[in-house]
């Protein structure tokens, strides 16, 4: 859809809905400045970028450190996070691999090619890390990963250079957004049964009261005439908390379920309140 694409393999990557998100955006002629609270690996932000959609500003937030930390890294010498992309792919073994998961660096360019390189070669792309806050991903079992994807880390540059990044909790979006800016939020989803969940993005989880406390969020930015849309799975719940607005119902196919027989179709929903 758009050459401008994630550089990182993220659980929740939205590339699937992709076209009808920004069917949305579409709907708007115009908007402030772009808020995304759960970046994850971005797939809307770069899409939007790619489109020529986003004029007035960015705002990328996330929970995850260690994700923010690729961003600022590509972001600030996307050459230097190539060369030593180059590097690993040239050393990539099972004992590299290890080595580099077990010591996280100083600088943060370093941090970021070493992220990028665990995410590529890690078991089914996953972001995990342990109660001590160490990534802890077996590696996967590829033939050939991609790990140094040049074209899409320099454009994934380009579009970062002057984006506003931060680590912090969603709610923070409160203090930022002004009036006609665009918030989108992607949270972990509410899982469709107990053993569908998937939530382990960082430590913690995000619970249901997480989710009740979003639906605030939601409905706070609402009444002051900020433009919002969410996707999230499609049930009860979700449906129950955002039953005053617009809510679209989409087909998509699940990307992370450890049990391989259910990642057939599924229904999730997209909230706007515009
Ligand atoms: C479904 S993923 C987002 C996927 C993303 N839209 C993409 O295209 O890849 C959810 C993200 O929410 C983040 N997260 C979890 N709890 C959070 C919180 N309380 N505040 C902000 N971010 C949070 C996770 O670290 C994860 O990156």
């Amino acid at each position: 859809m758009s050459e401008y694409r994630p550089f990182l393999k993220w659980a929740g990557g939205k590339r699937q809905l992709l076209p009808e998100l920004v069917g949305h955006v579409r709907r708007l002629r115009s908007f402030g400045a772009y808020h995304e609270p759960f970046v994850g690996g971005g797939a809307l932000f770069f899409a939007l970028f790619g489109l020529g959609a986003i004029r007035n500003g960015v705002v990328l937030s996330d929970v995850n450190s260690r994700l923010i930390e690729a961003y600022e890294g590509v972001a600030r010498d996307v050459e230097e996070v190539i060369e030593l992309l180059r590097h690993h792919a040239k050393k990539h073994s099972p004992e590299h691999f290890y080595a580099i998961r077990r010591q996280v660096p100083e600088s943060v360019v370093e941090r970021a090619a070493r992220i990028i390189y665990l995410n590529r070669t890690c078991f089914n792309g996953l972001y995990r890390e342990n109660s001590r806050g160490e990534f802890n991903v077996p590696l996967g079992r590829y033939a050939n990963p991609s790990i140094c994807d040049e074209a899409t880390l320099r454009r994934a540059a380009a579009a970062l250079s002057s984006v506003t990044l931060a680590i912090r909790p969603f709610e923070a979006v409160l203090e930022m957004a002004r009036p006609r800016d665009l918030v989108y939020f992607d949270p972990p989803y509410v899982p469709l049964s107990r053993t569908s969940s998937f939530t382990a993005y960082a430590q913690g989880g995000f619970a249901m009261p997480d989710q009740e406390r979003l639906a605030r969020v939601f409905a706070e930015l609402a009444s002051r005439r900020v433009f919002v849309m969410l996707s999230n799975s499609k049930t009860d719940s979700v449906v129950g908390l955002y039953g005053r607005f617009p809510i679209h119902t989409v087909l998509a196919s699940r990307a992370v379920n450890s049990n391989a027989e259910r990642r057939g179709k599924i229904e999730e929903v997209i909230v706007t309140n515009f």
